[in-house]
């Protein structure tokens, strides 16, 4: 179909397509966006408007075809032109595992042992589900699951609401960037971010929706979607790790280029990769990676090594239908099975009972796990488990591990839905309490919430404990040393009752507690003391405000900037906060409208807890850009007056980003006392070296010296 062009009409459409684009990847993939969602709203409009006028001038790239087409009876059958193989896994999760894949390589490429090691490609693999993405002269013609891997399923629909995730990328561009080729097919997994799952369940639960088991089913069943709004809707991501079909596009020497070319076209690659030698390098790979497991973004099941020269690649060719150069080495399993002892109610920092699954203790994700949440009394109803049942427990990262559901007699399927399970007749149905378990203390449900409180606030010892657990947290005010057996004793013995009262703890308080010595004594009151210079955002997720987690926390430190401007807030104000809804800006307001809230502000201030404010973007220009929108920052070594974290939220609150390593794209290297290699790699490259001075002048949105 050939577009027309030349009408006032076309041309319109045509720039509003190239804005919105632009507009979209500033929001998305830079996390910096230049204009208000309003204002983007109202081009995306602008442009549905001449569409539906003109639908001639609709094309398959345009922004507003993210969301198209209606409900599918079934998905059509794609043939893939180039088969979708799966891959070798070594289940040996220990060094053997890559060792063995290497000496085999080295056999089939008959090399000695006075050869050069092989250089392998590594990187994660990724648990979600395989994608071959067909983008012809650039634009994304069809996506289609892999199915048997000669013939997958038509789900471009669906594909094409993958936008990433704000600020971290990761969305499926409809339209490549230079992109030359006649024909490219990518390769790569659709997955979901665990925070989006835990957004997306923690929505469910509100609504009283059935949760999804893991990230991984969640992003399956939404690609496997027939009606495109509903997977819309929920919030997935992509990364590129291979290619299909390709035409008209002169391949390069390696699988690490390769990677490097569709990063540069805008396709998502993951920066967690590597070219190693040998298996030294691969093991090295798989240890370092493994270490981090916990603390990326979305869950993988293991890491891919990949022959890096294609040519090598060649000679290697398959087996049956894996390929010789390429094995998946596992991690440890994030779900296991196990036997469920009782169900206890824990209650939480905002009075919210929780029934608790106590386990017989079982080793998933790396930890051994004894306690489970089951959320609340409809999820444990819907899940139907009882003590006694055989369930799935599942820990991922740093989330809290959960009862996925339970295992009907004897098979493996998960009964998340109900399904049918008889067990002895003598286990009681799981009940409420009336009371709270710790306070004694009414427990209350308000009307249409799935939540049971207890209603006795900061009186209910549990609530005390949890809102010091919380504060002293590490995403908090990161007070190491302060756990649950001395918070246990704080506040049972009395020492403490309100958040405050922490930093009057000294010395001889704290050596006179149990199984406290003066080692550790000192340690906690220097941690306190360390701990008195935080963030912005820190301070206010360490309040612990309800439906305020840290990135809210984060957000609302970027929009005002200081304190006082948040608390004085209205909720109109505060929902002008990008993510914050009515809800979340009610809860803000009713948190601060209570005295002895802002009274705890001002004694946490008073002993002494501080962080750097800056001025609320809303006093600039609303269509102003942030100083440092698009730019991307290193830091080394250390600065006079900041810490990393600190200096790291002025970058992040004025639009830039800080990225852990100097390449041709980092724009300034803020360079404090025993800077190391990054500053001389910065010299190399000419990358601009600034001191604190520097980076605060830029802060304020002066233009940089030299
Ligand atoms: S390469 C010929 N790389 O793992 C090699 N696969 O059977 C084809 N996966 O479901 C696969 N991360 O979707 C490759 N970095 C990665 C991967 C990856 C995840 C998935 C893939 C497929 C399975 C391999």
């Amino acid at each position: 179909m050939t577009v027309e062009t030349s009408s006032p009409a076309a041309q319109r459409a045509a720039e509003l397509r190239e804005l919105l684009h632009y507009h979209a990847r500033r929001y998305y993939v830079h996390d910096a966006p230049e204009i208000p969602d309003a204002e983007y709203d109202r081009l995306y409009q602008e442009l549905e408007r001449i569409e539906a006028e003109h639908p001639a001038l609709c094309t398959a790239d345009s922004p507003t075809q993210r969301v198209i087409g209606r409900v599918l009876e079934g998905f059509a059958a794609v043939r893939h032109q180039v088969p979708m193989l799966s891959i070798r896994t070594e289940t040996d999760t220990s060094a053997g595992g890559a060792e063995a894949f290497d000496a085999r390589v080295r056999r089939e490429l008959g090399l000695g042992q006075d050869d050069a090691p092989v250089a392998y490609a590594a990187e994660l693999k990724f648990d979600g589900l395989a994608i071959n993405l067909r983008y012809e002269h650039g634009v994304l013609v069809q996506a289609a699951t892999r199915g048997d891997g000669e013939t997958g399923e038509d789900v471009t629909q669906n594909i094409r609401t993958v936008r990433g995730h704000a600020g971290a990328g990761g969305g499926v561009p409809l339209r490549l960037e230079g992109c030359s080729a006649d024909v490219l097919e990518v390769r790569g997994e659709v997955y979901m971010r665990r925070d989006d799952f835990e957004q997306l369940n923690e929505r469910q639960r509100e609504r009283g929706d059935k949760t999804f088991v893991n990230p991984r089913n969640a992003a399956a069943g939404a690609v496997r979607q027939l009606d495109p709004r509903i997977a819309a809707q929920r919030p997935l991501s992509f990364f590129a790790y291979g290619l299909g079909d390709v035409r008209g596009w002169a391949l390069p020497d390696t699988h690490c280029a390769v990677l490097d070319a569709l990063a540069e076209m805008g396709l998502p690659v993951c920066s967690d990769r590597s070219v190693v030698q040998g298996a030294a390098g691969l093991v090295a790979f798989h240890r370092a990676i493994g270490a981090r497991r916990d603390e990326l973004p979305f869950d993988i099941d293991g890491v891919v090594y990949k022959v890096n020269r294609l040519e090598l690649q060649r000679q290697l060719g398959f087996v049956t239908r894996e390929p010789r150069w390429a094995v998946a080495h596992k991690y440890p399993a994030q779900e296991q099975m196990t036997q469920l002892r009782a169900v206890e109610v824990q209650v939480g920092r905002t009075g919210k009972l929780t029934p608790v699954a106590k386990l017989e203790p079982v080793f998933v994700g790396g930890t051994t796990v004894s306690n489970a949440t089951l959320h609340n009394l409809f999820e444990l109803r819907r899940k139907r488990v009882r003590a006694g049942d055989t369930v799935i427990v599942r820990r991922a990262g740093d989330v809290i591990p959960e009862i996925v559901g339970r295992v009907s007699n004897g098979a493996a399927a998960v009964a998340s839905d109900g399904a049918d399970n008889p067990r002895p007749a003598y286990v009681p149905n799981f009940r409420m309490p009336r009371v709270c378990p710790v306070c004694g203390s009414q427990v209350m449900r308000e009307k249409g919430s799935v939540e049971h409180r207890c209603t006795g606030g900061l009186y209910c010892a549990a609530q005390r404990k949890q809102a010091l657990l919380h504060f002293a947290g590490r995403r908090a005010m990161n007070i190491e040393g302060l756990g649950d057996k001395l918070v246990d004793q704080l506040v049972d013995g009395g020492v403490i009752r309100t958040l405050p009262e922490l930093y009057t703890l000294g010395l001889t308080t704290l050596v006179a507690l149990e199984r406290m010595g003066a080692r550790s004594a000192q340690n906690l009151v220097d941690e306190l003391a360390r701990s008195r210079s935080t963030t912005l955002a820190r301070f206010l997720y360490a309040l612990g405000i309800r439906h305020v987690g840290e990135a809210t926390a984060k957000d609302l430190a970027r929009h005002f900037g200081a304190m006082d401007r948040l608390m004085s807030a209205s909720e109109t104000q505060l929902a002008e906060v990008p993510d914050v809804g009515p809800v979340v800006a009610h809860s803000i307001r009713a948190f601060f409208d209570q005295p002895h809230n802002r009274e705890v502000v001002e004694q946490l201030r008073a002993a002494g807890v501080t962080w750097p404010e800056h001025d609320a973007a809303p006093d600039r220009a609303p269509d102003a850009p942030l100083p440092l929108a698009g730019r991307t920052l290193v830091l080394t070594g250390t600065l006079p007056g900041l810490d990393r974290e600190q200096a790291k939220a002025l970058i992040e609150s004025a639009g830039g980003k800080v990225a852990g390593s100097v390449s041709k794209k980092t724009h300034y290297v803020v360079a404090g006392a025993e800077a190391g290699s990054k500053l001389e790699r910065a010299r190399e490259l000419g990358v601009p070296v600034l001191d604190e001075a520097g980076l605060r002048a830029l802060l304020d949105g002066a233009a940089p010296a030299g």
